[in-house]
Order: structure tokens, then sequence, then C-alpha cells
């Protein structure tokens, strides 16, 4: 038997204020899209954007739904209109943001399980690493400098050859 080890690295800003102005701007941009959340059963408001490579910026929110799992996190609903308007152009930067109707909004959240996989899924198709840009409305931002590295051991379309 072998013990296998698995670390990652990550950047701890003590707020937005200490970033570039580029990732200022995008995370800024984040917590504005918050707000086109449509939220009413979690009151927990997301707000993501994406840098494409080629320069253009998507973004998307929270999208939920009586019927509970057929609502979709802000995260996935900008891979998936990446995807159908730039398809395979590579995303360069992810920032996520939220709005906590029930309480703090002052730390940073990183994208659930699934939208892990979608972003790991996203970073194999175009071969590029997804950086990713957290904060709340105001707090700590963390900058993880690949979304793969939040999902080690992932299960990929190589499985399936
Ligand atoms: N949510 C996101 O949009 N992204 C995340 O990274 C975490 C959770 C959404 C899903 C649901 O609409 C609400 O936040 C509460 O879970």
């Amino acid at each position: 038997m072998i013990k296998e080890e698995y670390h990652f690295n990550y950047e701890v800003y003590d707020s937005i204020d200490d970033l570039t102005e580029d990732d200022k701007w995008l995370l800024d941009e984040a917590r504005e899209v918050t707000q086109h959340a449509y939220a009413p059963y979690s009151r927990f408001q997301v707000g993501a954007v994406a840098k494409l490579v080629n320069g253009e910026i998507i973004a998307g929110s929270n999208q939920e739904n009586a019927s509970f799992p057929a609502g979709l996190c802000a995260e996935r609903v900008v891979l998936a209109s990446v995807s159908s308007l730039y398809p395979k152009v590579p995303i360069e930067t992810m920032a996520i943001s939220y709005f906590n109707n029930n309480g703090e909004s002052n730390h940073p959240i990183s994208p659930c399980g699934i939208c892990r996989q979608a972003l790991q899924e996203f970073t194999e198709k175009t071969k590029t690493p997804i950086r990713l840009i957290l904060g709340g409305m105001h707090g700590k931002v963390y900058i993880i400098p690949a979304a793969s590295m939040l999902l080690p051991l992932s299960f990929t379309s190589k499985d399936l050859q």
C-alpha cells in the first residue's frame, strides 16, 4: 500500500480592494448580477461572471424552480451560455459572488459538487484551466488558479473510453 497526497494552493485576499483592477471589476460584476437571480425558495442569490479568452464577458445567476431539482446554479447557467454563444472558446476567469437574504454575505463560497463536475468538463473541452475569483458582498476573497483543483480524482470522458 502507498499513501498518495493531494494539495492545492490558492490566494487569500483580505478584501476586494487588494485585487488587480481587472479582477476587482469582474468580482464587482458578479456581485451586481446576484440581483438577477431568481431565488424565491432559498433566498440565496448567486452571481457568476466569466471572462473568456476572446475578451467577451458572460454573466449568469441561479434560477430556481418550484420543482426544486429543476433549479440551476449560477455557474452552470454561465457555462451553458458560454458554450451556446461562443462554442469552444475557453474561459480565462470566472468570478462568483452571492447575496444571502437569510444572513451575512461576508465570506467566499465555492462551487457546489455538480458545478465542479461541470467546470471540469468545460476545462477538458477547452483544454484550458478556469481561474476562479470567489467572494461575498464584502470580506475575504479567494483566487483559485484552476477550478479543476476543486475536484481531485474526477470522473471524466476518459473513463468512458
Ligand atoms: N447555488 C449556486 O448558484 N451556486 C453555488 O455555487 C452554490 C449554490 C444556488 C443553488 C440554489 O439556487 C441556491 O444557491 C441555494 O443553494
